[in-house]
């Protein structure tokens, strides 16, 4: 549970202090910070931001942003996240109760899920989208996903170099490109064992949350398209094979990067197909299966934001969600107070 966040030349918030109880909402007309507030949350206890870049989150008149979350487990701890400009480039320093940490060490302390307007873009939207948000679930149920992640993202960012250099014969030496395949194989078959179980965990729940929030026995089914194989010798092969190709491109075409998780509604696929209201449905279904997956995972209820969604949704959707939110700690933002709620502590902003 989160106590109160403190705020020091945080995107909009010179200085502020908000304290939370179970269910809070924050309400103030546009443009008075709420958003901001919920992304120093999120910030805190995820270390990326999740609507914007880091360097945007420092004050504009400042050089350096401090956040103090207070977060209760069985004692409290102070989770304090510092970033500080210098010229081009920025530095992070996060520590708790006074002891420096990495970020692997506070990703899933706490976890949490947000809800935006946007979320149906997870439909609509690309691949990207969909792959970010899966591992935005993963990082917090799993430090052997976050690792091999992070181990993937540096050895592609590697090898994606050589192949530029390749390309543009800047280099023609090519056997470091075998070492490269060699170091991702491991990290991406761990990546493809996390994502499978979590792709089935979707599988045997989606279809039923969307039925209860639509009302329909509609079938919903999750298929990750791979475009590398699933085993470690294969990826090996797979990724040798690739190499004339992606030396010829400059980048490195296939792998869990360029994966594509295809959602299907009875059957057809959903990214073109669905009405919006099936769309709503949908994405607030996944997000409600988010929701149950951190929850059996991590055996701790996750932290909800709902970033001013609630007037979004049909009274049916409402009720769903709120029914959600009285669950476990919730923060609501809103341009007005809202009436479909009750019991909760009230922020004006
Ligand atoms: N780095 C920054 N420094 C100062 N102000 C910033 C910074 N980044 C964003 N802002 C400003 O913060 C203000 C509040 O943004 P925020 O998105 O939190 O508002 P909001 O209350 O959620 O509004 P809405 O109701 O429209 O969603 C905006 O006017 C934005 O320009
Ligand atoms: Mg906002």
């Amino acid at each position: 549970m989160i106590k109160s966040i403190k705020l020091n030349n945080f995107k909009s918030h010179p200085s502020l202090g908000v304290d939370f109880d179970n269910i809070t909402a924050i309400v103030g007309k546009n443009a008075t910070g709420k958003t901001n507030i919920l992304e120093a949350i999120y910030y805190s206890l995820i270390t990326k931001p999740f609507k914007s870049n880091r360097a945007s989150l420092i004050n504009y008149d400042s050089d350096f942003t401090k956040i103090n979350l207070i977060y209760e487990s069985e004692k409290e701890n102070d989770i304090e996240s510092r970033l500080k400009s210098n010229g081009r480039s920025l530095s992070s320093t996060i520590t708790i109760n006074g002891v420096k940490k990495r970020a692997s060490e506070v990703i899933g302390l706490q976890p949490i899920v947000v809800f935006v307007p946007d979320d149906s873009r997870l439909i609509t939207d690309g691949p990207q989208f969909r792959r970010n948000l899966i591992n935005s679930i993963i990082i917090q149920t799993s430090k052997d996903y976050l690792n091999a992640l992070n181990k993937f993202q540096k050895i592609l960012n590697q090898r994606n170099r050589l192949l530029y250099s390749l390309r543009n014969n800047l280099t023609s030496s090519k056997d470091q490109l075998f070492v490269y395949n060699l170091q991702l194989a491991e990290p991406i078959s761990t990546i493809y064992k996390y994502r499978d179980e979590f792709i089935s965990f979707l599988n045997n729940n989606l279809s039923e949350k969307y039925s209860s929030i639509s009302g329909s026995k509609d079938k919903v089914h999750v298929d990750y398209l791979n475009t590398l194989a699933k085993d470690k010798d294969d990826i090996l092969k797979m990724l040798e094979s690739n190499t004339v190709d992606d030396i010829r491109l400059g980048y490195t075409s296939k792998g869990p990067h360029k994966d594509e998780i295809l959602i299907s509604l009875n059957d057809f696929p959903s990214r073109d197909n669905l009405s919006r209201g099936e769309n709503r449905s949908l994405s607030l279904a996944i997000k409600l299966a988010e929701i149950e997956y951190l929850k059996i995972k991590t055996s701790t209820p996750p932290l909800l934001l709902l970033d001013d969604v609630l007037s979004e949704l049909d009274s049916d959707r409402q009720k769903h969600l709120i029914e959600q939110a009285e669950k476990q700690q919730t923060i609501i933002t809103s341009t007005e107070i809202d009436k479909s709620i009750s019991g909760y502590k009230l922020i004006n902003l």
